[in-house]
């Protein structure tokens, strides 16, 4: 849905797996950025298409790269690259610039891979590519297969009627949420800086996803009570004692990122970059947007 983008806009097709596409969209629109937030984003699908995740995550970025050396337009153009925290996988929190990674999915070692092709072509051919290693980033437009976008649409429900449990898999898992509306303003500040390099992008602030779960049916005043552990855990709605929310082990990983915290101080200190809306604020406009949709 393309409705939240106004003014100046002009879609080209293209398919970043082919190269010849992608030299010649690149030379007709001769752009002065590229920003590459193309891919395959879902961590737990990546398990069941582990291929094309490659085909797009990486060897579409490896296009990119190689549109800008073979026309020889180092020059004229800077690349922002989509890295991810999933890279940082199971390293432990908190997690910077200098964390090692550790990828626990097919996903997140595509994107590592498109990290280092990046700062390779940085290294090797003076490309302007610039890593932003985002930590999760959500907003009203997030996919309803995330967390986030799943939970906040739930809660809006409940308010409007539902009565069938909200199914979720691993409650325990902690990640460091912020709103894309900051993360893209950090995106366009890294482009803009004379120097390419890599940042992380991260409040700071870290939430298990059972206290997603809190904020958001807080919001629309269901009081939460949690019952039970693992896959046999749920939570009531206070009031009424109504099961809100179930535990479907279908939606548990092969392998899980539990904890997800980033360290943003390198993008405060030389981006002067800070996130400027904070987790409860960002579930209560999901859940208002959700609301209305
Ligand atoms: N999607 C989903 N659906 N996740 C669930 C569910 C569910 O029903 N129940 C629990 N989770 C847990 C996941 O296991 C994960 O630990 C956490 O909620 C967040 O899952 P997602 O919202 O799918 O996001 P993600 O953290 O895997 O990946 C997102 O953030 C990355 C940056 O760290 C994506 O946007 C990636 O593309 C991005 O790189």
């Amino acid at each position: 849905d393309l409705g939240c983008l106004d003014g100046d806009l002009t879609l080209h097709e293209g398919d970043l797996t082919d190269l010849g596409n992608i030299l010649a969209l690149i030379q007709t629109i001769q752009p002065d950025e590229i920003y590459n937030l193309a891919g395959l984003t879902h961590v737990k699908v990546s398990f069941d298409t582990p291929a094309s995740t490659f085909d797009i995550n990486t060897k579409g970025t490896l296009n990119i790269l190689e549109a800008v050396r073979i026309l020889d337009i180092k020059d004229r153009v800077k690349i922002y690259q989509a890295s991810s925290s999933e890279m940082f996988g199971s390293s432990p929190a908190p997690q910077n610039e200098e964390t090692p990674f550790h990828p626990c999915s097919p996903y997140g070692v595509s994107k590592l891979a498109a990290y280092w092709l990046a700062k390779t072509y940085r290294d090797s051919y003076g490309i302007f590519a610039a890593n932003g290693i985002l930590f999760n980033h959500e907003s009203p437009y997030r996919g309803r297969d995330f967390v986030t976008q799943k939970i906040a649409q739930a809660a809006a429900d409940f308010k409007s009627g539902r009565t069938a449990p909200l199914r979720l898999g691993n409650l325990d898992a902690r990640r460091d949420w912020g709103h894309a509306r900051d993360y893209v303003r950090g995106m366009w500040l890294m482009v803009q800086h004379d120097m390419p390099d890599d940042f992380v992008l991260a409040t700071g602030q870290s939430y298990s996803v059972r206290q997603c779960a809190e904020a958001a049916f807080t919001h629309v005043a269901l009081s939460l009570e949690w019952e039970g552990e693992g896959e046999q855990e749920i939570a009531r709605d206070a009031r009424s004692g109504r099961v809100v929310i179930e535990v479907d082990p279908a939606l548990y990983r092969p392998s899980e990122v539990n904890a997800l915290l980033g360290d943003p101080s390198k993008a405060k200190t030389i981006l002067k970059w800070e996130a400027d809306i904070e987790f409860p604020a960002l579930i209560a406009e999901m859940v208002e947007e959700a609301k209305r949709s």
